[in-house]
């Protein structure tokens, strides 16, 4: 059992817990995923630690209530418990000194972008962070982003806040721009993902997009996480989250990822599991 600590909306349909799990919180590296249960008889839902405390023992999880599960638990509280907390999984990101680095997070993926940007900003990188919402509602942790990278820019595609656009447009001018930029980070949606894939390939600049495919065990044992990279299978919970998004077959991973949005609607609308 995992005690949940803390406890905030963020955003609509959008909330932040920070979750007792000390282990965790010394051992996890960036990129790194948990999976957690609200109840033994609970889906198991992975989530991207965003940031973690290894002193005060929490992990800090950033949770868009989608579907049954995660509307449940959207409705625990400070002082509530979790059944289970299993991680860190996946393997961390792969952080050296690249140069400049371009990090581009739409939606509630600007929460897994964060702990990734600010370790190459650690390892000496010079970091620019693109981060979008649909509305300015929406747009989660830019206080967070703005705090420790000096070029933080706020995109909106209704304009209602900061450059109005997609992430993928504002990150055009950074591609466009004087810099060399030696590695894009993309995590967000599935077709952003793949737009950003699609935006830097002709630039020939090296590109790691997070993907989130359906996941049970998060051990390479039951194939759910299945996706195609280069040609080859990969299991994303133990050979990744992180995949090279040029050879990602991003056409495989969103048929994957609507397998059971029946009978998600279906256990949404009855209000079962
Ligand atoms: P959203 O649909 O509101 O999009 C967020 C931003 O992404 C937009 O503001 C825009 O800037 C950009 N974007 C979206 N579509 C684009 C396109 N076609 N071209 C260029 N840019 C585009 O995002 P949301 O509602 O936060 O996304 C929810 C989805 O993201 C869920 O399916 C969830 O599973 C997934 N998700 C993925 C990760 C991950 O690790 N990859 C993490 C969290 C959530
Ligand atoms: Fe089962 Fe990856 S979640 S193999």
């Amino acid at each position: 059992m995992n005690k949940i600590l803390f406890r905030e909306h963020i955003a609509p349909g959008i909330f932040h817990m920070k979750v007792e799990a000390p282990e965790i919180a010394a051992k996890r590296k960036a990129g790194q995923f948990v999976i957690i249960r609200h109840d033994e008889e609970g889906e198991r839902v992975p989530l991207t630690i965003a940031d973690a405390d290894p002193k005060a023992g929490w992990i800090s999880l950033i949770v868009q209530e989608m579907g049954y599960s995660t509307k449940r638990l959207g409705q625990l509280r400070a002082g509530d418990t979790l059944a289970d907390v299993v991680g860190p999984l996946g393997v961390p990101t792969h952080i050296e000194k690249f140069g400049t680095c371009l990090c581009i997070g739409g939606g509630v993926g600007v929460a897994p972008l964060y702990p990734i940007a600010e370790a190459l900003q650690a390892a000496g990188n010079e970091t620019v962070c693109v981060i979008g919402a649909r509305n300015k509602e929406l747009v989660i942790l830019e206080k967070e982003f703005k705090k420790i990278f000096k070029e933080t820019h706020v995109c909106t595609d209704d304009g209602s806040y900061g450059f109005h656009g997609f992430v993928t447009q504002k990150a055009k001018e950074f591609l466009d721009g004087p810099r060399k930029i030696a590695l894009v980070v993309g995590i967000g949606p599935v077709p952003m993902m793949r737009a950003v894939a699609n935006l830097t390939k002709p630039y020939g600049v090296k590109t790691v997009v997070s993907l989130n495919p359906i996941m049970l065990d998060g051990t390479g044992m039951c194939g759910a996480c299945r996706v195609n990279v280069g040609g080859e299978t990969k299991f994303a919970c133990i050979q990744g989250p992180e995949f090279d998004g040029h050879q990602v077959d991003f056409d495989l991973l969103t048929k994957r990822l609507g397998m059971y949005s029946v009978q998600e609607k279906q256990c949404t609308c009855a209000g079962g599991s």
